[in-house]
């Protein structure tokens, strides 16, 4: 039907182009020499050798000027596609001859000439059916050649839409004298690139018709980020519109489209486009990649302070304390300490000891500081009612905000003891202490081996002189020498016993015999803190005329009270009045005289030491938390020399301060647990905190500070567990019952073997045979002196101390979903980061190795333990829960 002639376009001029952003590169498909098929009839297109410019060409020609209706037909050889390269270029170079160069032939003379196309799956040979083929467009020269110039256009047309695995190309004549000079068929690709920090893949131009094709990037190595970075493809092959951003990793910067490590001695905290910053001062210089900078022995950061930021020395002691006196007032004056750490934040404390002979004590409240004994800023106080009969030592502290720290460090050496004096009643003693570079307030501890009576005196180093006065005891012989640290069977007896308020008659004269009186118009309500028992508690303000004021809790007595209910409550003031240790909540007063009772006790801003901690898991270290356990320790040594039994010792009634100082609160009679969540009625009626209390507490009654000791080894488990709850979610009936087969909680996780040694003791099941407060604090000072001894940690079985839902871990069956699991660890907040790292299933979390974590962005290292800790114990879930057995 058709007289179309066909004439394979030779492979010779087919090249497929790529273009990569670089110098273009021209890359043949086939070398072959000229395919022809001269076979066709006359008038077709014809393979014709050309010399132009000096060197020969191969042209397809066709000149069928002079007949009218050719339809002459050229078709390429089959061309493969790459899958993605749907839009392909097609650029034709030729020449189209004047068709006025031919004399009588204008009427049926063309210029022009038709591209076509057609696609297929596979190549059909010679197979030429016209109808298969699409017109691309008409091609007309832009210069025509006449007889004596040669003229070459080149064209490039774009073939689109192209979706199956080849095609072919036809060049149609219909009666014009043209030269095929060279056919390039190629498409066009958006390189591959690095923007942004993140690469982006070789990407085609101009795919599934679109004129932008979206590609997403993946960060480089040690980049991270929070949405994929995204850019486009131009059809041009122009990468244009990057989205988003990749960040080098903390410990990394960018360099040159790479994430380098920190170099050594400079540190980055966060992923951001920041540089890596060098080390500030007084912190160590790690190695490269350092994400933060630790600070250098004897230097440290506030808890305010930014973990970026410098790290501060302790201040030194204040100089040159003078004392006059003036209208019966004694006036302290001091100059600044010479080294103040580095610091802006330095207060000072004043610290009175009053003794009578061989015995000192706190002076405690019954002085007067003007403005104040405590977070003084200016370099004076007055000090008023004092008694004119005693002897007064004065201490004045310098604070700053790293002086929390300051239980850490190595005690000083003490060398060159000599006895200066000596009469047969007193010695007097100077040693030398081994000058140190931040110079802070110790106390020593003197201990007599012979004859003589085990005595503590405290000392602070803040002068250069001192004078120590003993007593020898004749009356008491000791032999052999004594363990220092448990010597509270030596001490000297407190010179307070505590006094039951239920002895007094009218408890009305109890509480005004150990509490102040306040006028309510010196007490501001705030804000509501909690409820009580009795009524609200409120922070506040208490502003006595004559004193700094301070801030404070305000319980209240509900309106509509009883009597007994009104004693009940004024009960534990009358108690608390008779404490004062810096670890024990310190009352400041009593509103007795007004409708509207009240007990205005010290405000400790961090609340309750459980909540406190289970806020901020895993965020410090075991030093920190044995710190805060000697606290706690000190303060129920103090109760338990005033023979006063708490009964209800738990984190949930420690009381944390702005400088972490732990107290002991919750005091009351008839309160023995009413207001305790955790009572529980026992047979024997009372109300009693199973999990925190000894046996024989909760067998028969028998409150002793031996009880109070067993509860104390609870308090340690909930602090070092960072305020888990204790046995978990077991029934009081499943603690008691465990507790009687001598079954006891296992350690916790990255706990101190020492540490959890010493709660084996306190849960001794003879009372006789635990620990006194005493040797509590003793040891615990022991450990915090030499922080080597906090290194053994005690056996740690994952199994155990993470408490398991029952989806998984105790019956062995896998969790449903990542986050599953990291709640169940209490670590949900870094479900994101498991998330964005791409660990969705559980396998994959068992294939995470501590490295992996860390690189996902877990960097707190109670954290990064736990979640390792977990995953290990996942893989072997052979085991079920049991708990540790004495
Ligand atoms: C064709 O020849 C060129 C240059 O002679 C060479 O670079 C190319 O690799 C060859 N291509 C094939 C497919 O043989
Ligand atoms: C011929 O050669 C000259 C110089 O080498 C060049 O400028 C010109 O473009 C060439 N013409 C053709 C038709 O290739
Ligand atoms: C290719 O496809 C797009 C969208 O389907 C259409 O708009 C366009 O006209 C097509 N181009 C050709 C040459 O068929
Ligand atoms: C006060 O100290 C002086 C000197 O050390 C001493 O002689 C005097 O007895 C002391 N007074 C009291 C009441 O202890
Ligand atoms: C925390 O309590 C301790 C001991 O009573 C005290 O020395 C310290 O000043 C308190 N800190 C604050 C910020 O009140």
């Amino acid at each position: 039907m058709s007289t179309s002639c066909l004439i394979e376009v030779s492979a010779l001029l087919l090249y497929i182009r790529f273009i990569r952003g670089e110098p273009t590169k021209h890359i043949p498909l086939i070398n072959s020499t000229v395919a022809t098929r001269r076979e066709q009839t006359t008038g077709s297109w014809e393979v014709i050798q050309r010399t132009l410019n000096g060197s020969q060409f191969y042209t397809f020609s066709v000149c069928n000027v002079g007949e009218r209706e050719q339809d002459n037909w050229l078709r390429t050889t089959f061309i493969q596609r790459r899958p993605s390269a749907s839009r392909v270029f097609v650029e034709l170079q030729f020449i189209v001859r004047d068709c006025n160069s031919f004399d009588g032939a204008s009427l049926t003379c063309k210029e022009t000439f038709n591209l076509f196309t057609s696609e297929s799956d596979a190549d059909v040979g010679t197979t030429f059916r016209k109808g298969q083929f699409k017109k691309v467009a008409t091609i007309a020269p832009d210069e025509i050649t006449s007889k004596n110039e040669l003229r070459i256009n080149t064209e490039t047309k774009v073939v689109e839409n192209l979706s199956r695995k080849g095609f072919y190309l036809a060049f149609q004549d219909i009666g014009a004298c043209i030269a095929l000079l060279s056919v390039r068929v190629y498409y066009k690709t958006c390189p591959a690139t690095v923007k942004s920090l993140a690469s982006f893949p070789e990407t085609v131009a101009g795919g599934e018709n679109q004129a932008l094709r979206e590609v997403s990037g993946v960060c480089v190595e040690n980049a991270i980020s929070e949405e994929l970075p995204r850019i486009y493809c131009t059809v041009d092959g122009e990468w244009v519109v990057p989205v988003g951003q990749c960040q080098c990793k903390p410990g990394y910067e960018e360099v040159e489209d790479e994430c380098q490590e920190c170099k050594a001695g400079s540190f980055k905290a966060e992923a951001s486009g920041d540089k890596c910053t060098p080390c500030p001062a007084n912190t160590q210089e790690l190695d490269s990649g350092a994400v933060v900078c630790p600070c250098m022995d004897g230097f440290y950061r506030a808890p305010n302070d930014p973990p970026t930021g410098p790290c501060s020395g302790l201040p030194s002691a204040p100089r040159d304390l003078v004392a006059t006196t003036s209208a019966g007032k004694l006036l302290l004056t001091w100059s600044p300490p010479e080294d103040t750490g580095g610091r802006t934040d330095i207060t000072y404390s004043i610290e009175c000891q009053r003794c009578e002979g061989m015995v000192c004590q706190s002076c405690g409240e019954k002085i007067r500081y003007e403005p104040a004994g405590v977070g003084l800023t200016d370099t004076k106080v007055s000090v008023s009612e004092l008694d004119a009969h005693l002897n007064y030592t004065f201490t004045v502290e310098a604070h700053s905000g790293v002086t929390i720290f300051s239980f850490q460090r190595y005690p000083p050496k003490i060398t060159a003891m000599r006895v200066m004096e000596r009469s047969s009643t007193s010695l007097s003693l100077f040693w030398d202490v081994k000058p140190r570079v931040h110079p802070r307030p110790i106390r020593y501890e003197l201990t007599y081996r012979k004859k003589v009576r085990h005595s503590r005196f405290f000392y602070p180093d803040k002068y250069g002189f001192c004078i120590f006065l003993f007593r020898k005891r004749n009356s008491h012989t000791r032999q052999g020498p004594e363990d220092t640290y448990f010597s509270s069977s030596e001490q000297l007896k407190p010179l307070k016993t505590y006094v039951d308020p239920h002895t007094y008659e009218d408890p009305n004269t109890a509480v005004l015999k150990f509490a102040t009186e306040i006028h309510p118009s010196h007490i501001t309500k705030q804000k509501v803190i909690g409820a009580g028992e009795f009524g609200e508690v409120y922070r506040g303000i208490l502003k006595v005329p004559g004193r700094k004021e301070v801030a404070v809790a305000i319980k209240t007595l509900k309106p509509g009270y009883t009597e007994k209910q009104r004693q009940d409550f004024l009960s534990e003031a009358s108690i608390m009045g008779q404490f004062s240790h810096q670890n024990i909540i310190r009352l400041e007063g009593v509103v007795t005289k007004f409708k509207h009772a009240m007990i205005v006790t010290e405000y400790m801003e961090n609340g309750a030491l459980d909540r406190y901690l289970r806020d901020h898991d895993g965020e410090f270290a075991s030093f920190q938390l044995v710190g805060m356990l000697r606290g706690i320790a000190a303060g129920m040594k103090y109760l338990s020399d005033m023979s006063y039994v708490h009964r209800d010792l738990a984190a949930r009634n420690i009381l944390v301060n702005n400088t972490l100082e732990c107290k002991v609160s919750d005091f009351g009679l008839s309160r023995v647990l009413e207001d305790d969540p955790e009572g529980t009625y026992t047979t024997s009626g009372g109300k009693i905190p199973i999990r925190w209390t000894a046996p024989e507490a909760i067998a028969y009654r028998k409150f002793t500070s031996a009880s109070d000791v067993w509860s104390f080894g609870i308090v340690m488990w909930e602090v070092m567990a960072f305020g888990e709850r204790p046995y978990w979610d077991m029934s009081n009936h499943e603690v008691m019952k465990a507790i009687n087969e001598a079954f006891r909680l296992p350690a916790p996780m990255d706990c101190p073997s020492a540490v959890y040694q010493l709660m084996l003791q306190c849960w001794l099941q003879d009372r006789s045979k635990r620990p006194r407060f005493g040797d509590i604090v003793s040891l615990l000072d022991k450990l915090l002196r030499s922080p080597d001894s906090l290194k053994t940690i005690a056996d740690f079985d994952p199994r155990i101390s993470i408490r398991l839902p029952s989806t998984s871990g105790s019956d062995g069956s896998p969790f449903r979903s990542v986050s599953e699991w990291l709640e169940s660890i209490k670590m949900s907040q870094y479900s994101e980061n498991f998330a964005c790292a791409g660990v969705v299933t559980m396998d994959q979390v068992l294939q995470m190795k501590n490295e992996d974590i860390k690189n996902i962005g877990v960097r707190l290292p109670g954290h990064l333990k736990r979640i390792a800790y977990s995953i290990l114990g996942l893989k072997d879930q052979t085991s079920t829960l049991s708990v540790f057995a004495v």
